[in-house]
C-alpha cells in the first residue's frame, strides 16, 4: 500500500521493534504516559493474535500500529506516526490495512482506548469509530497526573 508520498505499510515483527521505538519516542509526549517500552511491545507481539504494521518512507520508519485479536474482537493497542510524516495519510493507511487484516480474519469489531483530548480522536471518528465508553484515570503521565480514556469501536463492514 502506498500513499501520495510513497509511504508504504508492511507487516512487521520482532526485528522491527527498534524502528517502532524510534517512532514511539518521536511521536508520544511523555507528559501523557501513553507510550510503551520495547519490552512491553515485545511481550504483546509474542502473544498469539498480535500483529504489527510498520509504515516506512524508503528505509526510514514513519510510524506503526500494534494490534491484538481475541476471538472475533480486535484491539488497536497503539498507533503512532513521527512528526515529520504527519498529516500525509500515514495513520489512515495503517488503520486501513489493520481493518483489512482484521476483517480478513473474521473480526467483527475493532476497538481502542484513546486519551480524552488526544487529537487522534478526530482520526478515529473520521474512520467510523464511535465512542462506547470512558475509563477514568486510565493514563498516568510523567508528573503523576492522570488522564481519562475514551473507548471507541468500529464494527467492521459498517462505515
Ligand atoms: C494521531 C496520529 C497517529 C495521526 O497520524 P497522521 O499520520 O498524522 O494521521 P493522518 O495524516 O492519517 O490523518 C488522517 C485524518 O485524521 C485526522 N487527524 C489526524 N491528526 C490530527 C490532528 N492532530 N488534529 C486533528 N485531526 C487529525 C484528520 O481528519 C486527518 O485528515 P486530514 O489531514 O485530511 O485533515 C499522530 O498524530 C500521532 O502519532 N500522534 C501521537 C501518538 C498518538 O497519540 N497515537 C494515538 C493514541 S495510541
Amino acid at each position: 500500500m502506498a500513499t501520495d508520498l510513497a509511504i508504504r505499510v508492511e507487516p512487521g515483527g520482532m526485528a522491527d521493534l527498534p524502528d517502532v521505538m524510534i517512532a514511539m519516542g518521536d511521536a508520544f509526549d511523555p507528559e501523557y504516559g501513553e507510550a510503551w517500552t520495547e519490552a512491553q511491545c515485545a511481550g504483546i507481539l509474542g502473544m498469539a493474535g498480535s500483529w504489527l504494521l510498520v509504515a516506512r518512507s524508503g528505509e526510514e520508519p514513519a510510524g506503526f500500529a500494534l494490534l491484538r485479536t481475541v476471538a472475533d474482537e480486535a484491539e488497536l493497542l497503539l498507533i503512532a506516526v513521527r512528526n515529520r510524516y504527519r498529516r500525509q495519510g500515514t495513520a489512515r493507511a495503517l488503520l486501513a490495512q489493520a481493518v483489512e487484516d482484521a476483517a480478513g480474519e473474521g473480526v467483527a469489531t475493532l476497538h481502542l482506548e484513546v486519551r480524552d483530548g488526544n487529537p487522534a480522536v478526530d482520526l478515529y471518528r473520521g474512520l467510523g469509530f464511535v465512542q462506547i465508553g470512558m475509563r477514568r484515570a486510565y493514563y498516568r503521565g510523567r508528573s503523576g497526573k492522570v488522564f481519562d480514556a475514551l473507548t471507541l469501536e468500529k464494527r467492521l463492514g459498517v462505515n
